[in-house]
């Protein structure tokens, strides 16, 4: 049985900016609809794997999004996130005090190097870790990971601030194939994914990237996310996946979705 964390939405709103999707949202999220959408999100995610959950803090309104605590592996060791805005640099804290409590081992890089954990980092079934870096982690981070953790990391540079993590525009699929959104990687990163992937990648529509359909939680053969096209779950369906939609509309507001809201442990 896989293990996700979550974090309840008791203090989820949009009260800054740090994304481009969070412009215009703010004070808009309906908080007892936010409560409905995560509830709907743990129960089906909860009806396939376990759950562990964080307990969430007055005045960090993006903590729910546990994607981001940190970067954790098999060897239950955790490098914990160091965030690039203000915004959210309290909640590291509270992540490593979990991990902590939960006999997780703690690596850290040098200190000054932004890493926004999950969010920038996915293993996929093979062991390889892919990185995202250029928006929120710093382009130094990949390496930085890759020694500390010592083993080889594939570095993902992101281009455009709409696709500001890793796992918005990402997402290797248990059975060694990947979706991804081709506009929000540079030219190098794409060679490189069409290389390792070659007809195992899907490269998804604008309309299906917009919906955060790369922001998928692939549990055995059911791949949980906000919304796909007719055309993506038909091409999903013919690799063995079946796609299950889960409303997370007020989590869009502040640029997250299903993927965002949990971290595999
Ligand atoms: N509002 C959050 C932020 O901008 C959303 C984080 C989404 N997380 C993710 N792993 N993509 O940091």
């Amino acid at each position: 049985m896989q293990n996700y964390l979550m974090c309840q939405p008791d203090y989820f709103e949009v009260s800054y900016v740090i994304n481009l999707w969070m412009a215009g949202n703010q004070g808009k999220v309906d908080k007892q609809r936010a409560a409905a959408q995560w509830q709907q999100l743990h129960d089906t995610i909860a009806a396939r794997a376990n759950i562990q959950l964080i307990a969430p803090q007055p005045g960090l309104p993006d903590m729910v999004f546990t994607a981001n605590a940190g970067l954790v592996n098999r060897r239950h060791e955790v490098i914990v996130s160091t965030f690039l805005h203000a915004e959210r640099q309290g909640e590291s804290a509270h992540y490593q005090r979990f991990f902590l409590a939960h006999q997780y081992r703690e690596i850290t890089l040098q200190p000054g190097i932004v890493f926004e954990g999950a969010g920038d980092a996915l293993f996929d079934t093979a062991g390889r870790l892919w990185m995202g870096c250029g928006i929120r982690s710093a382009s130094s981070a990949p390496a930085a990971v890759a020694q500390a953790l010592g083993m080889q990391v594939q570095q993902l540079t992101l281009l455009d601030p709409r696709w500001y993590h890793l796992d918005t525009a990402f997402c290797p699929l248990r059975n060694g194939e990947a979706i991804a959104y081709r506009k929000a990687f540079s030219a190098d990163s794409i060679r490189t994914m069409e290389k390792e992937f070659g007809e195992r990648i899907i490269w998804v529509s604008d309309a299906d990237a917009e919906n955060f359909a790369c922001n998928a939680v692939n549990i055995g053969h059911d791949i949980i996310l906000y919304r796909a096209s007719a055309s993506l779950k038909v091409a999903l369906q013919t690799w063995g996946y079946k796609v299950i939609e889960v409303d997370v509309s007020e989590f869009m507001k502040s640029g997250g979705s299903c993927k965002c809201l949990t971290l595999e442990l």
